[in-house]
């Protein structure tokens, strides 16, 4: 199954991918907080934090409205994209998005555990996933996870919870390992993939830091194209996801994985 990183800015890099190539897109840009000189904020330690996290320029706006022209051009008339973003630039990527040609589809909360400690505000504890596309109804697989006729000990049904736009899906630990700053759960990328793809579809990522769709993408067997910056980020991950065989997801016990995805529900 092809893998193409590229260790280029995603807005240059991006013209030598077909216009309307990629099914899926999921795209974590910079929030533009200078989130690169968070690690007390985050709570780890920076011996352990890749050197090199490149922020956002000082536009927000200009600079979503350039990658996400870019992305909508490569983007299938089906096909959906993903845009992670917090609460401080929301409005401009939203702008940005809609002004690129971009529907807003939905607007996923993603509650995650121990959120930013705040002494005059309320604890931000979510980031908020755009889901856009060209179109209306783009592809969606409804039953990838759970079907209808599933449902809990307690009789309610496990895919109506799935379906809902609040996903609570926990940060992973990964104290003492190497890291670009702000990894998103697998678990949490797993489910954006699975919901928009089939197995041998394309996915995309602009902003790729600790890589984690292109280890997930490729491990549900889907090809996988996408930039990134930080050098030091590019040469630690590119060589571990080689060895990595496609589809290595996909052999891993079903039911186990299934019952990972029954508790994440179930803690909802
Ligand atoms: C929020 S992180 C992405 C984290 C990623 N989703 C993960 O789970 O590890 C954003 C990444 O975008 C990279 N970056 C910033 N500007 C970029 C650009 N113009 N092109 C490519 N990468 C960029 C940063 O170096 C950083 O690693």
């Amino acid at each position: 199954m092809k893998f193409r990183p590229y260790n280029e800015d995603c807005i240059t890099g991006a013209r030598r991918i077909k216009a309307e190539s990629i099914d899926c897109m999921i795209c974590d840009s910079p929030f533009g907080i200078g989130e690169d000189k968070l690690d007390a904020v985050y709570n780890r330690k920076s011996k352990h934090v890749i050197k090199g996290y490149v922020t956002a320029p000082v536009d927000y706006y200009d600079f979503s409205y350039r990658w996400l022209k870019e992305a909508y051009r490569i983007l299938k008339p089906t096909g959906t994209l993903y845009a992670v973003s917090g609460t401080t630039n929301l409005d401009h990527m939203i702008k940005a998005a809609k002004n690129c040609g971009f529907k807003v589809l939905n607007q996923i909360v993603w509650h995650y555990n121990f959120g930013v400690y705040t002494e005059k505000k309320f604890v931000a504890s979510h980031y908020v996933i755009l889901r856009l596309a060209k179109c209306k109804y783009p592809t969606f697989y409804r039953e990838c996870r759970f079907k209808a006729h599933e449902h809990d000990d307690a009789g309610l049904s496990l895919l109506y919870r799935d379906l809902q736009d609040v996903w609570i899906i926990k940060k992973e630990f990964s104290r003492g390992k190497t890291k670009n700053p702000n990894k998103l759960p697998d678990e949490l990328v797993k489910k954006m993939i699975q919901y928009a793809t089939k197995e041998g579809d394309t996915v995309c990522d602009f902003f790729m830091g600790n890589f984690t769709t292109a280890y997930v993408a490729r491990g549900l067997n889907r090809k996988v194209i996408g930039f990134e910056l930080n050098k030091e980020a590019f040469d630690y991950h590119v060589p571990r996801l080689k060895m990595l065989k496609a589809g290595y997801m996909l052999n891993q016990d079903r039911k186990k994985d299934q019952k990972k995805d029954e508790d994440q529900l179930k803690a909802a």
